[in-house]
């Protein structure tokens, strides 16, 4: 399916920090559900490079490595670009034009009072958050989805307090500007999507900083390796101990991939104490080994053509940049700066 811009489905906008090889909690919880919004909407993904920078602006030699790894899990994941549009944030200046003319109406009160302003700067003392770039992080999200005039931005809870600024920085805008059409900024709704409960192998939310992760890329053996010392029930002390799946990580994992005959296995054997603990991990093994099989065959597939990822992301570019710059010609000449 082309994506013209005769394009009559709604439209999508969505984007990820571009944090290096990405794991099973950054698929479960978005990539997945592109892949298959991708097919129903008119979806423009990004990675979010400039966001990058507000927090690793002191040491930014990861950066251009993390796009790639970002990029090359985008494609193995599934996104197909003759479906949707994947760019770069940075490559697509119009981003960085927007946020500009959107500072100039946003209160400041409204940056400080976003959650994560205050929750990032104690999360990351080791970093100088106290910066203009940082307070400005939610708006230059904002100026990233309003740029393509979505009607969706499909996002995780932690997500949706940034979507709500944004909702809140149009109607401003809105009432100080008009386009010859009324509304230049259509209000952008959050589209929930499901985030299924995944633990990593320590028995807490899988998160890179926890480092207890399991990546897209991860060979087989390696897989296997990280989930034979995952946390369980931890009342499960001796092999002939029941256990209690309801509390236990390792079925957390079960219950996003594997089979419901394999789930009811483990909770029949797990309760019964009929099977150990290690046998229970290896079924976990399996599921999760056949679950990325086509994904990092997709992987490989790039990995061999990386002249073929940089087309990609260039052709992806300029699509992303020809439809922001239909907004930013209605925006420039709103503000008093067209001619
Ligand atoms: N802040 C988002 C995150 O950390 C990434 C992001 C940047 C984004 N711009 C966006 C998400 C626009 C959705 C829409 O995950
Ligand atoms: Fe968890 Fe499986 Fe062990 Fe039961 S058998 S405690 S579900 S790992």
């Amino acid at each position: 399916m082309s994506n013209t811009s005769s394009d009559q489905r709604k439209r999508v906008l969505s984007g990820m920090r571009p944090t290096g090889k990405l794991h099973l909690g950054n698929y479960m919880g978005a990539l997945y559900n592109w892949v298959r919004l991708q097919h129903e909407y008119e979806c423009y993904f990004f990675i979010a490079d400039w966001h990058a920078l507000t927090t690793d602006y002191a040491d930014p030699s990861k950066i251009p490595g993390n796009i790639k790894d970002v990029a090359l899990d985008f494609l193995a994941a599934g996104l197909d670009p003759e479906a949707c549009t994947i760019f770069v944030q940075s490559k697509v200046p119009q981003h960085a034009e927007l946020h500009l003319l959107l500072s100039m109406i946003t209160p400041l009160s409204w940056l400080e009072r976003v959650p994560t302003y205050k929750d990032q700067q104690e999360q990351l003392k080791e970093k100088d958050l106290a910066t203009y770039g940082f307070l400005g992080y939610p708006l230059l999200q904002s100026a990233d989805i309003l740029l393509y005039q979505p009607d969706f931005v499909p996002v995780g809870q932690d997500q949706v307090a940034h979507v709500e600024l944004t909702r809140e920085v149009t109607r401003r805008f809105n009432q100080f500007y008009q386009g010859k059409a009324g509304d230049i900024l259509p209000e952008p709704k959050v589209l929930l999507t499901p985030s299924p409960k995944l633990p990593g192998t320590d028995g807490r939310k899988m998160s890179k900083s926890y480092g207890n992760t399991i990546l897209l890329s991860d060979p087989e053996p390696v897989i296997r390796q990280k989930l034979k010392p995952m946390v369980t029930d931890p009342a499960r002390v001796r092999r002939t101990d029941p256990g209690n799946p309801d509390v236990c990580p390792v079925f957390d994992l079960h219950k996003v991939f594997s089979s419901a005959e394999v789930q009811l296995q483990a909770r029949e054997g797990c309760t019964t104490a009929s099977i150990g603990c290690i046998q229970c991990k290896g079924w976990v093994a399996d599921a999760v080994v056949a679950a990325l099989a086509p994904v990092q065959e997709r992987r490989a597939k790039y990995e061999t053509d990386p002249g073929l990822v940089t087309e990609i992301l260039e052709a992806g570019n300029l699509k992303a940049a020809v439809r922001a710059e239909v907004t930013m010609r209605e925006a420039r000449v709103a503000v008093g700066l067209g001619g």
